[in-house]
C-alpha cells in the first residue's frame, strides 16, 4: 500500500497482521481491536502531532520509575479504571462466592508464614488502632475450607506500604496466615488508613490531568487461596472510611464493606473485625491455565 489515507490507514494496518510471520488467533483478535480503537481515539480527539510525542515522552517517564518495589503501569491502569475492569472481565460473578476486586500496586510475593493469630505489626505508630482480624474460608455450599492461605498486606498509619517507605521494616504489615480444620482464620493487624496513591509521578501527572484526586478509602487487602478452588484477590473496606464513594481507583464493592467494632472489654486489640469468604470450586480449565 503506497497511499496510505485518513480513510484507509486503520485498514492497512490490521491487513499487516500475520503477513509475514503467522500470527496466533488471539493475538490478532488483540491487536486489531487495539489498532482499531487507537486509530477511532486519535480520530475522534483529532491528536496533534506534539500531543503524540507529550504521550511517547510521559510512557518513557513513566517506565524509567519501574522497578521491583515500583509497578508505574498498574498504577495509570487503576487510574484509568482499568484493572477493576479486566477484574470484572475475568472473574464474572456466579452466585455467593466473595466478590473480588484489584490487586494494586503493592502485593508483594513472600509475605512471612505467620501462626494464626499473630501480628502483621513489625513497627508501632503513634494513633494506631490494632484490630482483631478472623473469620471463615467456606465453600458456596457452606463446608469450611481447610488449609486455605490469606494473604494480606495494608498501608501503615502514615498512609505508606512498607515497600514505599524506607522507615518501616520489610513486610510490615504483610503476612499469611492458613486456615484451621474448621476454615477458621485469625490475625491480628492494625486498622487501614485511607492514603493517596503514589501521586509523585507520572501517575499523579495523570490525576491532575484528568482533575481527579488520589485518595483511596481504608482497606485491608486479601488473597485467598486454596488448592482446587478459584483465586480470590480482594479488599475488605472500613465502613467508616472517607472515600467510599470517590475511591481514586474505582475499587469499592458494597459487599467488601466491613465494620470495625471496637473490641470487648479485656481484649488485646482495640478493634474487631470479622469478614468470611466464599470460595467457588475452580474449574478444570481456569485450575490449567492457573
Ligand atoms: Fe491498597
Amino acid at each position: 500500500m503506497r497511499n496510505v489515507t485518513i480513510d484507509n490507514v486503520t485498514d492497512v494496518v490490521i491487513e499487516s497482521l500475520g503477513r509475514h510471520q503467522e500470527i496466533p488467533a488471539r493475538q490478532r483478535e488483540i491487536m486489531e481491536s487495539l489498532i482499531r480503537h487507537l486509530h477511532g481515539f486519535c480520530k475522534d480527539v483529532r491528536l496533534t502531532h506534539g500531543e503524540f510525542l507529550q504521550a511517547c515522552d510521559y510512557l518513557g517517564r513513566a517506565g524509567a520509575i519501574c522497578s521491583d518495589k515500583r509497578q508505574e503501569f498498574i498504577l495509570l491502569g487503576d487510574i484509568l479504571g482499568v484493572e477493576v475492569l479486566v477484574d470484572m472481565l475475568t472473574n464474572p460473578i456466579q452466585g455467593e462466592e466473595t466478590i473480588s476486586t484489584v490487586l494494586g500496586p503493592f502485593f508483594r510475593e513472600n509475605a512471612p508464614v505467620m501462626p494464626k493469630g499473630a501480628t502483621t505489626v513489625r513497627k508501632n505508630f503513634e494513633g494506631q488502632e490494632t484490630v482483631f482480624v478472623e473469620g471463615y474460608v467456606r465453600d458456596v455450599e457452606g463446608a469450611p475450607i481447610a488449609g486455605a492461605i490469606i494473604d494480606i498486606w495494608e498501608d501503615a498509619p502514615n498512609g505508606l506500604y512498607e515497600n514505599h517507605d524506607h522507615d518501616q521494616p520489610d513486610y510490615n504489615l504483610r503476612g499469611r496466615f492458613e486456615t484451621d480444620a474448621n476454615g477458621h482464620y485469625a490475625l491480628r493487624a492494625i486498622r487501614p488508613v485511607p492514603y493517596p496513591i503514589p501521586s509523585d509521578e507520572t501517575a499523579g501527572e495523570l490525576i491532575r490531568y484528568m482533575g481527579h484526586h488520589s485518595m483511596r478509602p481504608g482497606h485491608l487487602h486479601m488473597m485467598v487461596t486454596r488448592d482446587g478452588y478459584r483465586s480470590l484477590i480482594s479488599q475488605i473496606y472500613d465502613s467508616s472510611s472517607p472515600h467510599l464513594d470517590d475511591d481514586s481507583v474505582f475499587a469499592v464493592k458494597e459487599a467488601l464493606i466491613g465494620e470495625f467494632r471496637k473490641a470487648p472489654e479485656g481484649a488485646d486489640t482495640d478493634l474487631t473485625l470479622r469478614f468470611d469468604f466464599i470460595l467457588p470450586r475452580a474449574e478444570a480449565k481456569r485450575m490449567a491455565a492457573e
